[in-house]
């Protein structure tokens, strides 16, 4: 069946693989971008800053001019603030979170009205395995998307009352521009040089040898097919491995963490 999709940040990475996939398909979508203008894409761009209240709320009002129904929405528009915990300002956190956790429940609460009137719909979220884990140098990154796990669950519980489905999907490392689009803690204590150089090396040999987002889109695009989703859907290589020993056998998995940063020299 051909579904009304809403995919936020659609001008790059993840949002525009899927965005691009779901037209071919034959699906009406509506992507979004700070900069639509920029882009020239195969369907509708909207422009939608979602760390910014009054875009939000312009956003709201021209979306239904273009559509008059709504069946899907896919959050998926977010920035990776990376950097050492103390060596991150508040500032740097709160914007992280402005974005990130904020703006994609100030967007969902745009158009819950219209799918619970509907009486149907689906918002797909996409977290990150940050969300489930979390790693050195990621400390509000990760919050912010352990954060959403925490919101979706519970609204998932409130939403089944009108027929609304909530799934996250919570990718590992995958190549997009979310490296070349992150922000750095902006402040350097001297205590942290050696273990920031190994954790920096140890960050960005993840990042280069990061491979191609084919899975992410693959689970996204049957996501939107299915009628009644489960919650979680974690996906990259060895995720649930990952996953299974945190949650059973965290202090294994810490251990692992410490010894891979540890076999990086500090420059
Ligand atoms: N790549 C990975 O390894 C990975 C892993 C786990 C989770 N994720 C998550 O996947 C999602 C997509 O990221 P990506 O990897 O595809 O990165 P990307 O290539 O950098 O794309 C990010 C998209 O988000 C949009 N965006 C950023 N800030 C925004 C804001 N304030 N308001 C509206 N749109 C905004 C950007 O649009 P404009 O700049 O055009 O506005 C862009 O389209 C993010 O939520 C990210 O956290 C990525």
């Amino acid at each position: 069946m051909k579904q009304t999709i809403l995919v936020t940040g659609a001008s790059s990475g993840f949002g525009l693989m899927v965005a691009t996939q779901l037209c071919k398909q034959g699906h009406t979508v509506i992507g979004t971008s700070r900069n639509p203008e920029k882009h020239q894409l195969p369907f509708k761009m909207l422009a939608l800053d979602i760390a910014d209240d009054n875009s939000v709320k312009d956003f709201g009002k021209e979306l239904f001019k273009h559509i008059s129904q709504i069946d899907l929405l896919i959050n998926n528009a977010g920035y990776y603030l990376s950097g050492l915990a103390e060596e991150t300002t508040i500032e740097q956190g709160r914007q992280q979170f402005e974005t990130n956790f904020w703006g994609t429940i100030k967007l969902t609460n745009v158009l819950l009205p219209y799918f619970r009137k509907q009486r149907f719909g689906k918002i797909i979220t996409v977290g990150s395995i940050m969300g489930l884990l979390n790693v050195p140098d990621a400390s509000y990154y990760g919050a912010s998307k352990h954060a959403l796990e925490g919101y979706f669950k519970s609204l998932r519980f409130e939403l089944n009352e009108f027929n609304i489905k909530v799934a996250m999907v919570e990718p590992m490392g995958f190549k997009t521009n979310l490296l070349h689009s992150s922000v750095t803690a902006e402040t350097k204590i001297n205590d942290y040089d050696s273990y920031r150089n190994k954790v920096s090396a140890f960050a960005n040999d993840l990042f280069t040898n990061a491979p191609e987002p084919t899975p992410v889109i693959n689970t996204i695009m049957k996501l939107v097919e299915n009628k009644n989703p489960k919650f979680s859907h974690p996906v990259g290589k060895g995720a649930s491995v990952f996953l299974a020993i945190q949650l059973f056998a965290y202090k294994a998995f810490e251990s692992s963490v410490i010894k891979k940063i540890n076999n990086y020299k500090s420059n």
